[in-house]
């Protein structure tokens, strides 16, 4: 199968040009100026030709952190693994990491494979597994160093959620002294849970039940203690620490001083820190519940700061957590109490798109919306070079994305399968035209004909962030 994108601005972490992508049996062969003699002659050859004039052709992007069918609160997260990644092709991502759980008194494995049967079959797009450690054992220590040669390369650890997820700080350590030792990469959900737990009991005993209690008792300050404390904690241990849905100023600085001691400390963020705050989180009869999400939505103050880590290069990564919830029947399960306010907002399909305005605002350059949605997370995760550039050997998943193309986001228009958009009526510039996965058109002129099944399961080696 012989396929060439043609006539469009080529855009990667380093390079805007024009220039044709040729590609054969799902892989991109060559990169070559336009009107190439190579490229004729390919054109001749090619089973199927893409116009991609006035577009730009970018690698597919990498969203590495979502949540399909996650159990969580008391429900499970709305979007399935066909539903989800069928949105993450509409919005232009062709491969998500997604989170596996160790069950409680069961092993890492039990959890991989439980995930694996979950979205073998299922998805639209190229997939990967992290894992959750959620009891730091003996075994499971053994089974990171295991996973490490199945395609499992990170693991998220969380100092948040007592009697869930939660590590206590010698559980962290253990962990992170394993991955010191295997190459692994450690995720950290870093808020302070011990001390959110009394300030959350606080608020409901004063009566405070609306959803703007779920800000104020995971404060800004707690965050960026918990982060100061994964960073110290990693120190000891000598290991990499990757820091997931990094919400505060607080949270920045501490990682933006390790980074200056010289530190392995990396950082995501997500388009929601970026583009919604607390008076999201603050909006009357129980609207607020749309925006509960775990860091929490913050003052416009951190937004401004998050921007700037985003220039400095100090955030490498933005990627989505998503993990939807329906309005009606699940963010509902806290109306009388916000704790019980399922944690997690939709947005797998629009990180490309909400980024772009940023681009078209010229608070980011066109190379760094494709390293920070595409390549950097490639890097980071063990996916790069197989995912997040257009080079030859790389998978051909392209993007052919309209700059152009207007639209206003909306919960009747969008493609997950939740009740709400967190950006419902916000205009929006640019939009994913056309995507090839592994050289498979997906989504065709803003038609899908994909099917699941398409993706597969992706096995990632170490992160490549500190090679
Ligand atoms: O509120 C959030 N972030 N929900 C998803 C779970 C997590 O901690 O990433
Ligand atoms: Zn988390
Ligand atoms: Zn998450």
């Amino acid at each position: 199968m012989r396929l060439i994108v043609r006539g469009g601005t080529v855009v990667s972490a380093s390079d805007v040009a024009r220039a044709e992508v040729l590609v054969e049996d799902g892989l991109i062969v060559a990169v070559v100026p336009p009107d190439a003699e190579l490229a004729r002659a390919f054109a001749d050859r090619a089973d199927h030709v893409l116009e991609a004039t006035g577009r730009y052709v970018i690698p597919g992007g990498v969203d590495v952190h979502t949540h399909m069918e996650m159990p969580f609160g008391g429900t499970c997260s709305s979007d399935t693994f066909e539903t989800g990644t069928r949105a993450a092709v509409w919005g232009g991502t062709t491969t998500i990491v997604d989170f596996a759980i160790q069950p409680r008194g069961g092993s890492l494995h039990a959890g991989l494979e439980g995930w694996l049967a979950k979205a073998e079959g299922r998805c639209a797009c190229d997939y990967g597994f992290h894992l959750i450690v959620s009891e730091v054992t003996d075994e499971a220590l053994d089974e990171m160093d295991r996973l490490m040669a199945e395609g499992v390369t990170s693991f998220k650890l969380f100092m948040a959620y007592p009697g869930v997820f939660y590590s206590t700080d010698g559980e962290i350590l253990r962990a992170m002294q394993r991955a010191a030792g295997s190459g692994a990469l450690i995720q950290m959900h870093a808020e302070n849970g011990i001390a959110i737990d009394q300030l959350v009991l606080q608020a409901l005993a004063r009566g405070e039940r609306a959803p703007r209690f779920h800000g104020s008792t995971r404060p800004a300050i707690l965050e960026g203690e918990a982060t100061e404390r994964a960073i110290e904690l990693a120190r000891v241990a000598g290991c990499a620490l990757y820091i997931v849905h990094l919400s505060a100023a607080e949270a920045l600085d501490r990682v933006a001083e390790a980074r200056d001691r010289g530190e392995p400390v990396f950082a995501e963020t997500c388009p929601q820190y970026l583009l919604l705050s607390e008076d999201d989180l603050a909006r009357p009869d129980f609207e607020g519940a749309k925006f509960v999400c775990s860091p929490p939505l913050r003052a416009p103050e951190h937004q401004r700061a998050l921007w700037r880590g985003l220039a400095t290069g100090d955030l490498q990564v933005v990627a989505t957590d998503h993990c939807p919830f329906c309005f009606r029947e699940q963010k509902a399960l806290g109306r009388e109490d916000f704790s019980k306010i399922p944690n997690g907002l939709p947005g797998v399909e629009h990180r490309l798109d909400l980024l772009h305005q940023a681009v078209t605002e010229g608070r980011l350059g066109l190379a760094r919306w494709v390293e920070l949605t595409a390549t950097a997370p490639a890097r980071m995760f063990g996916l790069f070079p197989r995912k997040g550039t257009i080079a030859p050997g790389a998978d051909a998943d392209l993007v052919i994305y309209d700059p152009g193309r207007t639209r206003t986001l909306s919960a009747a228009t969008h493609h997950m399968a939740v009740d709400y958009s967190c950006y419902e009526g916000r205009p929006v510039t640019g939009g994913a035209e056309t995507v090839l996965l592994r050289g498979r058109v997906v989504l065709e002129g803003g038609r899908y004909v994909g099917r699941p099944g398409d993706g597969r399961f992706v096995a990632r080696g170490p992160s490549r962030a500190v090679a």
